[in-house]
């Protein structure tokens, strides 16, 4: 493992590997051992978008494992005038160890890997998110023992987050559900990969990608640069809510996953995400556990 672009491009036994190796990151962390295994490394990472648990959870999870992290606003940089990707992945190569990037474009995200000479992680584009998946498998293999049998429900907008659940969970040995209306299915690559790997449904009935699922997970219905389609999207996700009325649908001990920021009362209700605060925050969390595992292993 070279990089973490995308989650298709791990094997089973490499999402494991970090997943493993997490955990034992995070029962260090709570037990005060240290691991300085990036002294004198630097992590640059750069945003084009908004950004609370990435960013931090990054910056944080740098210093514990001894080394520094940079916050390049894309804004601040030259790539935000028009210097290509592929002369900062070359001259950002000569000064860092690793580079964090949040952005639109996937293809950037590729560009930087090919041009530079050191790891890139995405940090989320508009196609994908693997390291919030990382965390979020962690957080279920925490809450239900492991993978084997479960089934997880999507419920919402096929976004990037959608689209690399769906890898991870699949990938994992679970089964996958996502109801959502049929101009928002996820991108039509994931879509075939899904149907091709198996245990896989899309559907508009939130009923039927609910029923027995032990997972139930939701995100936003706009997401970053989507914010002039807000009054349509609105719209065209009436009923996509998870309430009470969907939990119901789901097994009684089934947990609620959120990627995070919530919009309370649009994709999920105060009452449910308050009801599972616990998994939700708990995931947060992860994230700083998950990327200290992706860092370790990229950059020693
Ligand atoms: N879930 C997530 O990526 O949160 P931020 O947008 O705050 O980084
Ligand atoms: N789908 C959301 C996820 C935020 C973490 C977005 O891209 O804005």
């Amino acid at each position: 493992m070279k990089h973490l672009l995308k989650l298709q491009d791990l094997t089973g036994d490499e999402i494991l590997s970090l997943l493993n190796y997490a955990d034992q990151l995070k029962y260090e962390n709570k037990h005060g051992i240290e691991h300085k295994i990036l002294k004198g490394k630097t992590l640059g990472m750069i945003f084009k978008k908004s950004s609370t648990r990435t960013r931090v959870s990054f910056e944080v999870g740098m210093y514990q494992l001894g080394g520094h992290a940079l916050y390049l606003n894309s804004n601040d940089l030259q790539i935000g005038r028009g210097e290509p990707v592929e002369d900062t992945a070359r001259v950002l190569s000569r000064y860092l160890d690793g580079i964090m990037i949040r952005t639109f474009d996937q293809s950037e995200v590729e560009a930087l890997a090919k041009y530079g000479s050191i790891p890139v992680i995405n940090g989320l584009t508009d196609y994908a998110h693997p390291c919030q998946v990382l965390a979020d498998l962690m957080t279920i293999r925490e809450y239900k023992g492991g993978f084997k049998g479960m089934k997880l429900c999507f419920i919402g907008d096929g976004n990037n987050m959608a689209n690399s659940l769906i890898v991870g969970s699949i990938k994992m040995g679970m089964s996958f559900s996502i109801a959502c209306p049929k101009e928002y299915i996820p991108d039509a690559d994931i879509m075939k990969w899904a149907y091709e790997a198996g245990n896989f449904t899309c559907t508009e009935s939130i009923e039927e990608a609910a029923a027995d699922a032990d997972v139930i997970y939701t995100d936003v219905w706009a997401s970053m640069g989507q914010e002039d389609e807000s009054a349509k999207r609105k719209a065209a996700f009436t009923g996509y809510c998870v309430d009470v009325r969907v939990m119901a649908m789901a097994k009684p001990d089934a947990m609620v996953l959120h990627c995070l920021p919530a919009h309370r009362g649009e994709e999920i209700s105060s009452e449910v995400l308050e009801a599972h605060q616990h998994e939700i925050f708990d995931q947060a969390e992860n994230r700083l556990h998950a990327q200290k595992a992706v860092l370790a292993t990229l950059m020693k």
